[in-house]
């Protein structure tokens, strides 16, 4: 018998619960033991909960339990959830945890620190909810150089766009229903500038370099400023878009960024719609894999933390290896990355544009035209496309987008 803690009786925590009683016999069976949860640590009581009883206020009842092997972190945060955590690795009990900001952060230094105590800290969760994607970047493709990978890695947004794309929809009307229905949350920021997606990618570039991939050194742009308008030529183009988060290797350097992203339809992740998220990464013998599936939600997510707790209970008094060191990831500023952009000029701004970017530009009209123009630049630098568009001015209509091809 292996025994759990649930800290955080949220939305995640109720279904690692569930998982957990639903799915018994198969859990128990493929963890070699019967797991049980003694306690769920909350700051609220369930009265009429049937896990009522196992609910504590005090996490110090946790730690002191010699018998609890095991705990999920559902809590969320860097406050009292990197407090817990560090507590309950360095008295020898493994955490499992869907916490992607904790992860993002303080990643490094939970996995030394679980290393040091042979336990483990494990965070299948943390990234693309129910999608395995750390185990396979951990365990499956060892044998790979990882070049790239790239993520639609956040339901909130990719929901939006899609909503955009296939209705016609503005931003603000279809981010209000999105939080009328409860899929975008009341304070969206964290997902629509990018933020959650931002997180999720160090987390993931960090697993490809295996160096720490700083989260708050990555560029992060958001979906705000997309436009209906910006749908139509990308119709017209037979391009989607995307927030596409991206980290590749380049040279001895990464790139690391968050986007908003035109991308053709060839392209795999063109065809990942509403909350759905899908990880795309290019090794240099498998070429390129992808993973696909529900991004983020109770049970999807659940079920990964409980995939973790499976692991630390086949593996209980041994290190998984996870190689995520301290070291810092020499990150690449994109001002050198080179690729197409997209942009809108009104039609009076036209011949500037042309003459700003040395007439190679390709047009691409509306029907409705509008007065306004859709251009696609050469293959350009981000800082020499940066310095050519500024000078526009007041002739730009609407935000410029990224060619992802
Ligand atoms: N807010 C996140 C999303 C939840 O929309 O994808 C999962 O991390």
């Amino acid at each position: 018998m292996v025994k759990i803690a649930v800290l955080g009786y949220g939305t995640v925590g109720s279904g690692v619960v569930e998982v957990i009683e639903k799915n018994a016999d198969m859990v128990n069976k493929k963890s070699g033991e019967e797991l049980e949860i003694k306690y769920i640590l909350d700051l609220r009581d369930f009265p009429g909960d049937p896990y009522e009883d196992k609910v504590v206020h005090d996490f110090g009842v946790i730690l002191a339990d010699d018998e609890i092997r095991i705990i999920c972190e559902t809590m969320g945060g860097v406050g009292a959830a990197y407090e817990f955590t560090k507590k309950a690795l360095m008295a020898g009990k493994s955490v499992c945890t869907s916490n992607k900001e904790l992860v993002a952060a303080h990643g490094p230094e939970l996995l030394a620190l679980a290393k040091q105590n042979c336990c483990n800290y494990l965070f299948e969760a943390s990234v693309g909810g129910g999608i395995p994607i750390i185990r396979p970047l951990n365990y499956s493709l060892t044998a790979e150089r990882i070049e790239a990978v790239t993520g639609i890695l956040n339901g909130t947004t990719n929901y939006i766009l899609s909503k955009m794309e296939y209705e016609g929809a503005d931003y603000a009307d279809v981010l209000k229903e999105a939080q009328e229905k409860g899929y975008a949350e009341r304070n969206p920021e964290a997902d629509v500038e990018g933020y959650d997606a931002c997180r999720k990618i160090a987390i993931l570039s960090s697993l490809m370099t295996g160096k720490n991939v700083d989260y708050r050194k990555i560029y992060t742009e958001g979906i705000t400023g997309v436009e209906a308008r910006d749908f139509e030529y990308a119709k017209r183009l037979g391009m989607s878009i995307k927030l596409l988060a991206i980290g590749r290797e380049e040279g001895d350097k990464t790139l690391a960024m968050v986007s908003p992203f035109l991308i053709p339809g060839g392209h795999p992740l063109h065809m990942v719609n509403g909350v759905f998220n899908a990880v795309f990464v290019r090794g240099n013998m498998l070429g390129d894999s992808m993973y696909y599936g529900r991004g983020a939600g109770k049970l999807p997510t659940a079920s990964a933390v409980v995939s973790d707790v499976i692991d630390c209970a086949r593996h209980l008094g041994k290190v998984i290896m996870c190689f995520w060191d301290a070291e810092e990831a020499k990150l690449m500023s994109i001002d050198q990355v080179k690729r197409r952009f997209f942009f809108r000029v009104k039609d009076q701004g036209l011949d500037l544009a042309k003459e700003l970017f040395s007439n190679q530009l390709e047009e691409v009209t509306l029907a409705d035209g509008a007065g306004e123009r859709g251009l696609i630049t050469p293959v350009l630098s981000e800082a020499d496309f940066a310095g050519r568009y500024e000078k526009l001015g007041d002739a730009k209509a609407g935000r410029r987008l990224r060619i992802e091809e």
